[in-house]
């Protein structure tokens, strides 16, 4: 069956790990959208792979792992994490890695503007800072650098020297920026673009000759991250939901059987926007330290709050979620009390419809009793504890889709199967 995978939260929900484990059952693993900005990790015998461009089933050896046209790609940052991953001993080559074509190349400069676009804003997103807003907008505006045009010295010269036109006098103007020369860039990302060629190719054509096998959509980000869903202006610049996993992959001819949507025990955000089960003091750090909240791009802390239901049943509405993967359930151990979302509240008022803007809006809590033993050692559902099960028989109910997986650890066996 095709799998999509997404995220129903801020990102960061444990795709990286979800990945890992679906794929044992896929042939070919697929990023749709972002860049980059995300990071999925992956921890395997004790050594974690942060996988920031190429899809996590690449430590799987008879997997085929594409890049698609709706990802954004920094050539200096793919070819890292190939040359790293080929120095732990992972098979890396043009036969298990496939880039699109059509995919769009992120530029020194897209990296600067973003820089500079968020130290001049007055509301700031927090974003990455890795260029992904600005060349998603250079896509839009039909000026960007396809990778079938970096890989040809004619057609990259023209478009830089475009790009770096129009850009430079940007730069200088209104931020103050010396800006780039042609020659600074176009050496070095010539160098770049000899080495990614051998990896690029026409992904529908591929896909078509490979219509029997079996896919697996690795979103990135997650569902209020989302460019139209998420809480803008405090998102990214991609469609991160599920029904975008056919467009930014070139795969028309196949249909998803499932889509599955990864949510964390409790909420995580990294960066700027509303966050209506948010957390501060002892709480916060109980979750900081005890979960590692700490971003796998940025190293940025994660704010954290309890499980914002409200939003999860909205996610699961929008990326047509058929099962819910619930990760870090043993981050709740030891607590005496847990609290979920259930509702919101403007002023004294419960808000009936979901509201457009989540500022003002203040959470209505169910609690439940914690449990106090270590859930990460259990295989079986039916042997956690009686209120952990109980947690996660909640959610169900109340986002009406069923959980199918949950993992109570970071290592690739710290799962279970609940149907
Ligand atoms: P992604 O962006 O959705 O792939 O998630 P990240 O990799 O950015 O962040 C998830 C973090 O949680 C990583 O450090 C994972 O190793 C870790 N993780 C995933 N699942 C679990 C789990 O069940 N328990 C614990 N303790 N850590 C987990
Ligand atoms: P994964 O795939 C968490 C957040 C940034 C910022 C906003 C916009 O690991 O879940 P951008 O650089 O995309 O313009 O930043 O989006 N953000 C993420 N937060 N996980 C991610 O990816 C993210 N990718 C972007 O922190 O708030
Ligand atoms: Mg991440």
């Amino acid at each position: 069956m095709n799998t999509v995978v997404v995220g129903l939260q801020w990102g960061d929900e444990g795709k990286g790990k979800i990945i890992d484990f679906l794929c044992k059952n896929s042939d070919v693993v697929v990023r749709f959208q972002g860049g980059n900005n995300a990071g999925h990790t992956v921890v395997i015998k004790g050594k974690k792979f942060i996988f920031h461009l190429i899809p996590s089933g690449i430590l799987r050896e008879d997997k085929v792992c594409a890049i698609g046209n709706g990802v954004v790609v920094d050539p200096k940052v793919l070819l890292t994490e190939i040359d790293s991953l080929k120095e732990c001993g992972i098979k890396v080559s043009p036969d298990n890695l496939k880039l699109s074509a059509h995919a769009h190349i992120v530029m020194p400069y897209h990296r600067i503007m973003d820089a500079l676009r968020e130290q001049k804003r007055f509301q700031k997103i927090g974003t990455t800072k890795r260029g992904i807003g600005p060349c998603y907008m250079d896509k839009v505006s039909r000026c960007g650098i396809r990778t079938v045009d970096f890989i040809n010295p004619r057609v990259f010269a023209f478009k830089l020297k475009d790009n770096l036109n129009e850009k430079n006098s940007i730069f200088k103007k209104v931020y103050g920026f010396k800006g780039f020369s042609f020659e600074g860039i176009y050496e070095e990302y010539r160098l770049l673009a000899r080495r990614l060629k051998p990896y690029i190719c026409d992904l529908p054509t591929y896909f078509y000759t490979q219509k029997k096998k079996k896919f697996l959509f690795e979103g990135a980000q997650g569902t209020f991250l989302d460019l139209d869903f998420g809480t803008y202006p405090f998102v990214t610049s991609s469609s991160v939901v599920s029904s975008n996993s056919l467009v930014g992959s070139g795969l028309s001819f196949i249909r998803p059987g499932k889509i599955i949507g990864v949510a964390k025990s409790y909420t995580t955000r990294v960066g700027e926007g509303p966050f209506p089960t948010e957390l501060k003091g002892k709480f916060l750090n109980y979750f900081r330290q005890k979960g590692v909240e700490f971003g796998a791009t940025t190293g940025r802390p994660r704010r954290c709050g309890w499980i914002d239901l409200v939003l999860l049943k909205r996610a699961a509405i929008i990326n047509n979620v058929t099962e819910i993967n619930l990760t870090k359930m043993d981050v709740l151990d030891n607590l005496k009390t847990i609290k979920a979302c259930i509702d919101y509240k403007r002023g004294s008022r419960i808000v009936s419809s979901f509201p457009s803007d989540l500022n003002r809006i203040k959470p209505v809590y169910k609690e439940f009793p914690g449990w106090q033993e270590s859930v990460s050692k259990f295989r079986k559902f039916s042997d956690l504890p009686r209120e952990a099960k109980q947690y996660i028989n909640f959610i169900e109910d109340f986002v009406k889709v069923k959980i199918s997986l949950i993992s109570v650890g970071e290592k690739r066996e710290s799962v279970l199967k609940k149907c």
